[in-house]
């Protein structure tokens, strides 16, 4: 997109934008491109020093606010700041979430109740309070980070299967909302494999997986590593998502795994 003279102008100028967890991993990564594509972005974030330190390498057009997505509080007080502050809000990547290793029977009550608080009930109050603010602020965006764990059995992480499956359904119900209220919010969800980030990093410990440093094994399934795509193949998506490009596109789910859910057995 090209301005009266010729200068590029980004594919979300103008924008103002809040993308959650967005201290690390694909929140960061789509931070990063929401920004170098001309929209101001408020970093939401619990972990304020990593927050802050992405913020200020990102420079102008991003802030930090400390923020939990648990905390209905939270959120009231992150949305008012960004009406004070920039008037508007275009973009809602409600993209924090956690996951542990467990399933059907081993997983403990607390992880499964952190995990759906953090995973769906952040993304349901990121909804609630962010709409009323996002229906005055012309065409608007809401981008749901789910997984494919939404769409097969991972037997190894019962309770992250529920909470992005929740997540799934629960944006297509936001989406005829807005529809038939007659808001210009759109909203869609996303649905990434293994991509390399901190939380991958961690769930293969966690799990005794090679890891990402090593390579595919002869014997047996491959680690995690040969199964990992890069947070920007993610941050793309939330890009296009973002901005009026997918003016038609509403209550859809992005698939983008490199084939592994229409893959019939193991991936050669
Ligand atoms: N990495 C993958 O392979 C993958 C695949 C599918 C879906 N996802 C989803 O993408 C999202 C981002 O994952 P990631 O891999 O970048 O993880 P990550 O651990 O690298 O980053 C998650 C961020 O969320 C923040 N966070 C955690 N709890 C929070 C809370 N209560 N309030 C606000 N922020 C909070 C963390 O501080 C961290 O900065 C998650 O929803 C995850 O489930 C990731």
């Amino acid at each position: 997109m090209s301005d009266a003279r010729g200068n590029r102008a980004g594919r979300v100028a103008g924008k103002v934008a809040v993308v959650t967890g967005a201290a690390s991993g694909l929140g960061a990564a789509s931070a990063r491109l929401l920004t170098e594509e001309g929209a101001t972005v408020v970093i939401a974030d619990v972990n304020a020093n990593a927050g802050r330190r992405l913020a200020d390498s990102t420079g102008q057009g991003c802030v930090f606010i400390e923020h939990d997505v648990t905390q209905e509080t939270s959120w009231s007080s992150l949305l008012n700041q960004v009406r004070e502050r920039f008037g508007k809000l275009n973009i809602l990547v409600n993209n924090a979430g956690i996951v542990t290793p467990g399933d059907a029977e081993s997983t403990e009550v607390a992880d499964y109740q952190r995990i759906m608080a953090v995973s769906m009930d952040g993304v349901f109050l990121g909804c609630k309070y962010g709409i009323p603010l996002m229906k005055n602020s012309g065409p608007s965006s809401i981008v749901n980070m789910s997984s494919i764990a939404a769409l097969v059995g991972e037997s190894v992480v019962a309770a992250y299967c529920a909470a992005k499956g929740a997540v799934r359904a629960y944006t297509k119900a936001v989406a005829v909302h807005c529809s038939r209220s007659g808001y210009e919010i759109r909203c869609n969800s996303i649905h990434p494999s293994g991509i390399d980030t901190p939380m991958v990093r961690g769930f293969a410990e966690a799990i005794g997986d090679a890891g990402p440093t090593s390579g595919p094994s002869a014997d047996g399934p491959a680690p995690i590593s040969s199964r990992l795509g890069e947070p920007r193949d993610i941050a793309y998506a939330v890009l296009y998502l973002a901005s009026d490009e997918s003016k038609f596109t509403n209550g859809a789910e992005l698939v983008i795994d490199n084939t592994i859910t229409v893959t019939a057995g193991v991936v050669p």
